[in-house]
């Protein structure tokens, strides 16, 4: 083992959280895997790009092509080289042909004061424009069979794997009696910053899932043309993605800190915060907490819309026999978890919006409920311009619940926490701050 490996061990071990310190060596072709490699078919030809255009309502091609096509989608430039295309995009196979496909970044690459980052979600994106818009594109109209975007920024992830899994047998032959696992399309989430794994015992937002689990992202690969044998073929490569995952650090906040207000502020987290997000630094602690529902009282439909039928077709599938444990923790079958998982914390002034279900856009909102948008919109940029340096995370206007006449792409735009799976409540362990004790935990958040 080499012996940077060996140290960080050590350091994990003395810190009690996590699942192992990354391979450096597998990490690195991790990175070349994920940023290189198509693993799954294309959906669209490859014109389907250059005539998505035609289901905008213009009349004529914009110029800054690959721009406006970024923009209309929520999609950013790709931080590696990649055809051309923006990040989350990607050239594969097509009948026998290349056509335009998607890969992990289609979400988990975000953009922050306008870098690409891999690994930071994608809060711009609206993945079901993107799919019914390039269908229309390649003339094979196509309705998406569920809501996979309800609210910008936000997907319906997990509907994709319950809606696909429906067509798999457990061994992950296809299957043509769909079975429905308890299909739903309303938990509006927000995707979690990868480096976050590495302090993780269990993956996902209730925590079901062994955090060394490959097979659990491979899901993903469920394209209806994905093959059994694509499957066991990628799961070396997979192995190595988990390791890229897990040697992933935050970005560091660009702007100044207040560093007494900052050590004020660190003071007060100890006290109200750091039972549940754990403690930072070199010596960090992270107590891998799930909060009850009842108790978090965040939205509930994350939470539920995962539910047994799912669980129990997973956990006979393919996906849940691998070696270091599957879905379920180990020991558990069946057994879902009570609540929600409280994350770490690191890097999170880059990842609002906040909560599972990106309904806060602010760490102000987080500290304080009554300081919530109800019904609001944003840019979807990701520059300075867009970014809140007060509040902190995304600059946000309140406006009227959207008319039944809105487009679906500008109704998207609009997140209404009174609509169901976005539902902003819960999370009150800010509110009793003074408003000076809650500027300095937010300074203190910033040098996370
Ligand atoms: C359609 C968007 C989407 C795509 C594509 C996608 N993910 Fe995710 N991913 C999510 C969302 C949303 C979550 C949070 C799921 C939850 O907990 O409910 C997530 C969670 C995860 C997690 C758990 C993180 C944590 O800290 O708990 C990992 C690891 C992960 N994804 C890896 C991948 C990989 C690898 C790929 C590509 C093979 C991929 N994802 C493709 C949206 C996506
Ligand atoms: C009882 C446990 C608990 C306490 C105490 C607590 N939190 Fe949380 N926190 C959670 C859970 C659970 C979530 C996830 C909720 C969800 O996504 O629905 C969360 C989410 C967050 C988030 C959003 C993270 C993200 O990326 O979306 C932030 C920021 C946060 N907490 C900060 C704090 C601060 C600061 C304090 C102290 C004032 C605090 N929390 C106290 C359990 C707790």
């Amino acid at each position: 083992m080499p012996r940077v490996v060996a140290w960080s061990c050590v350091v994990l071990f003395f810190c009690a959280g996590g699942v192992a310190a990354a391979d450096p060596v597998a990490a690195t072709r991790g990175k070349a895997a994920l940023e290189g490699t198509a693993f799954i078919r294309a959906f669209w030809p490859s014109f389907g790009y250059a005539e998505a255009w035609r289901a905008w309502g213009v009349s004529e091609k914009p110029a800054g092509y690959d721009a406006a096509f970024r923009e209309r989608y929520g999609l950013h430039p790709a931080p590696y080289p990649n055809d051309g295309l923006p990040m989350g995009l990607r050239k594969a196979d097509y009948l026998f042909t290349k056509g335009i496909g998607i890969d992990c970044m289609v979400c988990h690459g975000g953009s922050i004061l306008g870098k690409s980052i891999v690994g930071l979600g994608n809060t711009s994106l609206d993945i079901h424009s993107l799919f019914e818009e390039l269908y229309a594109a390649s003339r094979t109209p196509t309705r998406v069979p569920f809501a996979f975007c309800q609210a910008r920024g936000t997907s319906e992830a997990g509907a994709f794997s319950v809606y696909l899994l429906g067509f798999r047998e457990p061994d992950l032959t296809l299957t043509h009696k769909f079975r429905d696992l308890g299909l739903k399309d309303d938990a509006c989430e927000d995707v979690p910053a990868w480096w976050l794994l590495k302090k993780k015992k269990t993956m996902y937002y209730v925590g079901a899932t062994d955090a060394r689990s490959v097979r659990s992202m491979m899901q993903f690969m469920m394209h209806p043309l994905t093959t059994r044998g694509d499957f066991e073929r990628a799961e070396p490569a997979f192995r190595d993605v988990l390791q890229y995952l897990l040697s992933m650090e935050p970005p560091k906040y660009p702007f100044p800190v207040d560093a007494k207000k900052a050590t004020a502020g660190k003071v007060v987290f100890g006290e109200h915060c750091a039972k549940c997000h754990g403690t930072y630094g070199e010596r960090w602690t992270y107590p891998n907490k799930i909060v009850p529902l009842a108790e978090i009282g965040t939205d509930p439909k994350r939470y539920e819309n995962i539910g047994p039928a799912f669980g129990a077709a997973y956990a006979e599938s393919w996906f849940a026999k691998e070696k270091a444990g599957g879905w379920f923790l180990p020991g558990q079958p069946l057994k879902l978890t009570a609540g929600y998982q409280a994350p770490p914390l690191d890097g999170v002034w880059a990842t609002a919006p906040y909560f599972h279900n990106g309904s806060v856009p602010t760490l102000d909102g987080v500290l304080n409920s009554r300081a919530r948008p109800k019904v609001f919109t944003r840019s979807f940029g990701t520059g300075a311009d867009d970014y809140d340096r007060e509040r902190v995370g995304w600059k946000v206007r309140e406006v009227s619940p959207p008319p039944a006449t809105m487009s679906d792409i500008d109704r998207r735009r609009v997140y209404d926490t009174t609509r169901p799976g976005r539902g902003n409540a819960g999370h009150t362990y800010g509110d009793d701050l003074a408003p000076d004790e809650r500027a300095a935990v937010i300074e203190y958040l910033k040098t996370l």
